[in-house]
């Protein structure tokens, strides 16, 4: 197939904020104990962090991380994990009926944040709890001193504070399974009042109201107009969630669903301009797409698990073998996340250890990269700078979510302190080479620097302990010639050309 594309060096987009890339880890499974932490492994630090699990993650270059939760965060009391972890208490953790030890809790978790260089944006539990518990929170993370929160963190060793800046409003509180479920006015009213209070102590923070738990949830996207309706002044960014699978085998159709993201940033951007309007705020509220991934290898079967375990520690839960397709998907969906860049500022692979998570730590075993890390990774290095927009002129295909879905997916992103520009192209179609003609126009010296490919995989093949076969290899086929780059770009291929 011939593919035609243009990019120009002032057909911007936007500003792509670097937590685009970030990344979301839940008290759940093993994605802390041992997942991030397992005293006694071989790989273990001081503190009980696995060295070899922060290694691949420093390697992803993670600007922020929300957490503790997720569905855990609804009945989570903070203060179980604070203070000597022999006092701490054994919880039963309602949302994954399992045992929750808090030998983890906020300071531990900011000593392993802070060495990987990642920003904390913390969720409070708005499901069980309240206004009161949030204010607390916030007392003991980010006030200096002379209170009884302040004091009481600084008698945990923990002199200054760690004036965390991102605070989501609880979670998925449209959902049934949520404990403390609400109506979205009611909602929307608490998440305004937590957020006016949590302002009084910190100005500057920014406050994360929940969406809808995704676009096929009933009460889409009428709780996201009401619920801003409540707290458009008070808040920063609306979370969006979604999680996809291919359940049916219908690859195409999995691809699709990249469009359909799309089309879900879009009616929320509508749905924040109407109350924008309708209010006649100042403020601008932005888009935190705080949970994205790919979901369902194994769904069925550890939904049935959790269900009816008996309360197990840190059971294996949610451990997804991804596959080459899902690689793919990953870059697409990356790459319309760079197209939406205007709208999303925030958004959270979910998860990142163990649990629908690119990195897999065995307990007491090796860690090892999954097919998806490699895309999130490519994009986290090399996709931070300005969105440019790609005109893209070629084939496209229809499927049941989606009707003209182009087989070439492209963005681009240009970072001009690195004089650089990353195109980012995803060769969807099942059989066919395209014959690639980019245009480039405002780059005139600019050559290859890198190509870096994924391709040739049977599409459900995946990696393992020990045997990464999905991961970058270097790329052929691509060249820039009189301002032109092209060549043949192989069908199911995965490519970041870095242009300097
Ligand atoms: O990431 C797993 C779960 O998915 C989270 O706890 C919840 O927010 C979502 O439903």
């Amino acid at each position: 197939m011939q593919v035609s594309a243009a990019i120009h060096r002032d057909f911007t987009i936007a500003a792509i904020d670097d937590r685009l890339y970030a990344a979301f880890i839940e008290h759940m499974g093993r994605a802390i104990y041992s997942g991030i932490y397992e005293p006694g492994h071989p790989q273990a630090d001081e503190h009980g962090f696995r060295r070899d699990v922060a290694d691949m993650v420093r390697d992803l270059n993670i600007p922020a991380i929300r957490y503790p939760g997720g569905n855990f965060v609804s009945a989570y009391n903070w203060e179980d994990g604070i203070g000597p972890k022999e006092d701490r208490p054994v919880r039963l953790d309602l949302a994954w009926r399992s045992k929750e030890s808090n030998q983890v809790g906020i300071n531990e978790f900011a000593v392993w944040a802070k060495d990987l260089g990642i920003d904390m944006m913390l969720a409070v539990n708005l499901g069980s709890r309240g206004i009161e518990e949030a204010r607390n929170f916030m007392e003991y993370v980010n006030h200096p001193s002379g209170t009884e929160w302040s004091d009481l963190r600084r008698s945990h060793g923990v002199e200054q504070p760690y004036n965390v800046k991102m605070w989501c409003l609880g979670n998925e509180m449209d959902g049934p399974w949520q404990i403390g479920q609400k109506k979205a006015s009611e909602y929307g009213q608490l998440a305004s009042q937590t957020a006016k209070a949590l302002r009084q102590m910190t100005p500057d923070a920014e406050m994360i109201v929940c969406g809808s738990s995704n676009d096929e949830m009933p009460t889409y996207p009428e709780w996201e107009r009401q619920v801003l309706e409540e707290c458009y002044e008070n808040v920063d960014y609306i979370s969006l969630h979604k999680y996809f699978g291919n359940s049916s085998r219908d690859t195409l159709n999995f691809f699709g669903k990249v469009e359909e993201t799309g089309r879900y940033i879009q009616a929320i951007g509508g749905v924040i301009d109407f109350v924008k309007a309708k209010k006649r705020a100042k403020n601008d509220v932005y888009i935190c797409f705080d949970e994205w991934n790919v979901w369902y290898h194994k769904r069925e079967q550890d939904s049935a698990n959790w269900r009816s375990w008996d309360w197990p520690e840190a059971p294996a839960l949610l451990e997804e073998d991804y596959t080459f397709e899902d690689t793919l998907f990953i870059g697409c969906l990356l790459n319309e996340f760079i197209r939406r860049s205007d709208r999303v500022k925030i958004a959270c692979i979910a998860q990142l250890v163990n649990v629908i998570a690119p990195i897999r730590a065995e307990a007491d075993g090796p860690a090892w990269r999954q097919s998806i890390y490699w895309p999130y990774q490519m994009a986290s290095l090399y996709g931070r700078g300005t969105a440019l927009k790609v005109a893209v002129d070629g084939p496209t295909y229809d499927c049941a979510v989606a009707s003209d879905v182009p087989y070439m997916d492209i963005a681009a992103v240009h970072d001009k302190a690195a004089s650089a520009v990353t195109v980012f192209i995803v060769n969807r179609h099942l059989s066919e080479a395209a014959d690639l003609r980019t245009t480039l126009t405002g780059f005139p010296d600019a050559t290859i620097d890198f190509h870096k490919v994924i391709e040739g995989h049977d599409l459900m093949a995946s990696n393992g302990p020990g045997a990464e076969v999905i991961a970058p290899t270097k790329g052929t086929g691509l060249a820039v010639a009189d301002g032109v780059l092209g060549g043949s770009v192989a069908p199911l291929s995965y490519h970041v050309v870095r242009l300097k």
